[in-house]
């Protein structure tokens, strides 16, 4: 290509749109260190404009440091500058930044930013091996950022919606029933039913063992009788159809064999049991994700650091991916293994779509 081909107007506009790439990826840095140093939860907990100097007082920091961080935020519109050199939190950024309690609470992905960035440096040899990386890759933080980006939702939506929306598990829940999560990450949705649930028995399965540990000390801190947490490559699910329900949210497209797993969901469940997949709403192909999915380019990269790079991290991987899951895909797979109904529940839900899929 000649210089003459090139115009010079898009070549302008390219490299911004190339730049505003990395603007986002640094003001995500600096989200991250807002969540970490606590400098969210007071601009929350204060209520008010806050001073770069009252700032760094609550959150026992250095004042030139806060200044800096507090103009990038403001500059990307994150947080808001008033002309007496202040700083606030309009009503919304205070629960998407800081209120932990809330379902838009969005601070578990950049929760887990640095770990994912790093995997930055092991999967350039993946592209050349093939093999990529489960989820411990990620260090024990890891667990705790999946589990902040998805415990907030579940504790609000999990019991009250999703569960009611399953045909007839109700009342086997509250007489007593027997529950697996498999893909249980660190524990929050097996112990948030089983507190509920009280007559019933949750069994959730990882393979990750930093959130297994988690799950477990969680477990122990909550005094609940009535969980337990596997490996499930040493205790797998059992195989005698006794099951009611097995649960699986956001782990079928991060696994290395899921039509295996899938089989054994299915072996697990007595002929009127139920499985709950939970999985991204993914679209057929990649034209359908990109033009109606605003987040496809984020999804297909958090696939490549971390989703199909667990999907790739045993032999033989089938490497579905962060949007490899649609529920055509989906239904094909439930029927490959045995399952016979499959129903899209009506939930709302930013990036899931939530199935019933029966024997
Ligand atoms: C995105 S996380 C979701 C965790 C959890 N379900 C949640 O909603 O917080 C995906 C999880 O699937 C787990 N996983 C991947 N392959 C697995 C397998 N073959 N069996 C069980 N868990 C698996 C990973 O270790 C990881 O904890």
């Amino acid at each position: 290509m000649t210089d003459a081909a090139v115009d010079p107007d898009k070549l302008k506009l390219y490299s911004y749109q190339l730049f505003t790439k990395l603007e986002g990826a640094v003001t995500a840095g600096m989200i991250h260190l807002g969540d970490q140093l606590g400098l969210y939860a007071a601009m929350k907990r204060a209520g008010r404009p806050l001073s770069t100097t009252e700032l760094a007082a609550e959150t026992d920091t250095i004042e030139r440091w806060v200044r800096e961080w507090a103009f990038n935020q403001a500059a990307a519109r994150m947080i808001e500058a008033h002309p007496d050199g202040t700083f606030s939190l309009s009503p919304e950024a205070a629960i998407v930044l800081a209120d932990h309690e809330h379902p838009a609470f969005g601070m578990g992905m950049f929760h887990r930013l640095p770990q994912t960035m790093k995997a930055l440096e092991h999967v350039r040899d993946s592209f050349r091996t093939g093999v990529g990386h489960d989820y411990d890759s990620h260090g024990p933080e890891g667990a705790v950022g999946i589990e902040r980006s998805f415990e907030p939702w579940n504790r609000a939506f999990l019991v009250p919606v999703v569960l009611p929306a399953l045909d007839g598990v109700l009342p086997k829940l509250d007489a007593g029933a027997q529950v697996a999560d498999v893909g249980c990450g660190a524990g929050s949705a097996v112990l948030l039913m089983a507190g509920t649930y009280p007559n019933s028995t949750f069994t959730g399965y990882d393979i990750s063992q930093y959130a297994l540990d988690r799950a477990r000390t969680k477990l122990d801190a909550s005094g609940l009788p009535n969980a337990a947490f596997h490996d499930p490559r040493h205790q797998g699910l059992p195989e005698d159809a006794s099951l009611d329900l097995v649960c699986t949210f956001d782990c079928i497209h991060d696994m290395a064999h899921p039509q295996q797993v899938i089989e054994a969901i299915h072996a697990s469940l007595k002929p009127d049991g139920t499985w709950l997949l939970v999985d991204i709403k993914a679209l057929d192909t990649f034209e359908e994700n990109a033009r109606k999915n605003p987040m496809a380019s984020l999804m297909y990269g958090i696939s490549v650091l971390s989703c199909m790079s667990s999907a790739l991290s045993e032999p033989g991987g089938l490497g579905l991916g962060t949007l490899g899951l649609s529920e055509n895909r989906a239904r094909e797979m439930a029927e490959a293994a045995g399952f016979t109904r499959f129903r899209r529940l009506d939930v709302d839900h930013s990036v899931n779509a939530f199935y019933e899929v029966r024997p």
